[in-house]
């Protein structure tokens, strides 16, 4: 390939100037490039729905509304929306989120957007779907705090606008209002929640990435990002080991932690790269500020490799194209229903 005789065959400044005119000149050659992520990347579908688990428009209005009602925790000072912002592409951009009484919790937190199509939830993959996930923080002691799932229920069942509501997400369901329903209706809002960039318009053969993506995409293919990194999220289907080649300082002992099996010490759930020039700051343990040290650490604990200033700055303006557009209708923070007279008041204990 042209491209690669070129950046190979000639150093420094000269070759990042020659690269960038390379790649403004060569159709054939991002053509080729073009074909190569089609078989290793993919474009995002619209959306995540599944037959097992659709999203009737019912439920994605419920459960855009549970995503924002800090009513689901103790002190009714916290909701879905706290950590995971929707309009900062699903994060809040803090090594790790406060929840109750401002405690902190012990892992970075990723964003919600696509995250319906990772293989699993969570850093170590302990829920399978967005719906067994949203079970979790509601009641975890460090996020919302709720006591137990019927305090849920009651406190659902107190707020008259809700009733109406369930009903409309599960129609003929006797009794609608109930914590698997409350889940599954944020699980339908959340497969809403997938943000297509330039880089999907690129990858169907329209649009222009500019030269420093082109090379930066190129870099992420042939350095090997992509043997983790790959399909539609740019990571998000399988686990891996941090610091594979060089070990990563880290007490967390990921994936081990739900399989029991030492074979999975130190594993996470390769994140998706989608959006991650937004989400910092990075790694499980949020103990990554920037992008570029990211794509450093990256080159040297997962692969053995210095990558040098120029081709880190390239891999950056690659990822920065992953930067996907948000539905500013579909997140638009909606009106929360009445409390009502038996609405438990804020619980700050
Ligand atoms: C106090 C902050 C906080 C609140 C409130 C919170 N989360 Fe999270 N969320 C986190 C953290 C931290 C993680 C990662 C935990 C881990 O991997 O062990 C996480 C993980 C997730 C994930 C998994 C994403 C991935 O890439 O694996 C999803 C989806 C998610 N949260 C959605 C929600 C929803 C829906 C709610 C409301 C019901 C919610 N969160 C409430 C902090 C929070
Ligand atoms: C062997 C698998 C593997 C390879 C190869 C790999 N990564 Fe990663 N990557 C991971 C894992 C696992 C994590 C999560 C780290 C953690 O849990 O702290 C990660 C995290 C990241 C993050 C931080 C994302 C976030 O939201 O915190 C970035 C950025 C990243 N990788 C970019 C790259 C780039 C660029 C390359 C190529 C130079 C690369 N990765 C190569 C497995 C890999």
């Amino acid at each position: 390939m042209r491209i690669r005789t070129l950046r190979y065959g000639l150093a420094g400044a000269t070759a990042a100037l020659l690269l960038g005119a390379a790649w403004s000149n060569a159709g054939a050659d991002e053509a080729a490039l073009r074909d190569q992520a089609k078989a290793v990347l993919g474009t995002l579908p619209e959306s995540a729905a599944t037959l097992e688990r659709p999203m009737s428009d019912a439920r994605v209005i419920l459960g855009r509304v549970l995503y924002y009602d800090p009513r689901l925790s103790k002190n009714q000072d916290s909701s879905c929306n706290s950590c995971h912002l929707l309009d900062q592409f699903g994060v809040d951009g803090k090594s790790f989120s406060a929840g109750h009484r401002g405690q902190l919790g012990g892992r970075n937190s990723p964003t919600s957007y696509n995250a319906a199509l990772h293989i699993a939830q969570f850093w170590d993959g302990r829920a399978p779907d967005v719906e067994e996930q949203a079970k979790g923080p509601v009641l975890n002691p460090v996020e919302m705090a709720m006591p137990n799932e019927k305090a849920v229920v009651e406190l659902l069942e107190s707020i008259p606008g809700y009733g109406p509501l369930f009903d409309a997400a599960f129609p003929g369901e006797p009794s609608s209002i109930t914590y698997g329903n409350m889940a599954v209706a944020i699980g339908a809002f959340e497969r809403g929640l997938i943000t297509p960039s330039a880089f999907d318009v690129w990858l169907s053969g329209k649009g222009e990435l500019s030269s420093d993506a082109l090379a930066g995409l190129d870099l992420f293919i042939s350095k090997g990002c992509t043997a983790c990194h790959n399909g539609a999220l740019v990571g998000g289907g399988m686990y891996q080991k941090l610091g594979l080649v060089k070990p990563y300082p880290t007490e967390d002992v990921g994936r081990m932690g739900v399989t029991g099996r030492e074979a999975d010490k130190y594993f996470f759930k390769v994140p998706s790269l989608r959006n991650v020039a937004k989400t910092g700051p990075y790694f499980h343990d949020g103990g990554v500020a920037t992008l570029d040290e990211a794509i450093q650490l990256m080159g040297r604990h997962q692969l053995g490799i210095a990558l040098s200033s120029d081709e880190r700055k390239k891999i950056a303006a690659f990822l920065q194209e992953l930067t996907g557009a948000i539905d500013e209708s579909y997140i638009a923070a909606p009106a929360l229903p009445k409390s009502g007279p038996d609405t438990p008041k804020p619980d700050p204990s």
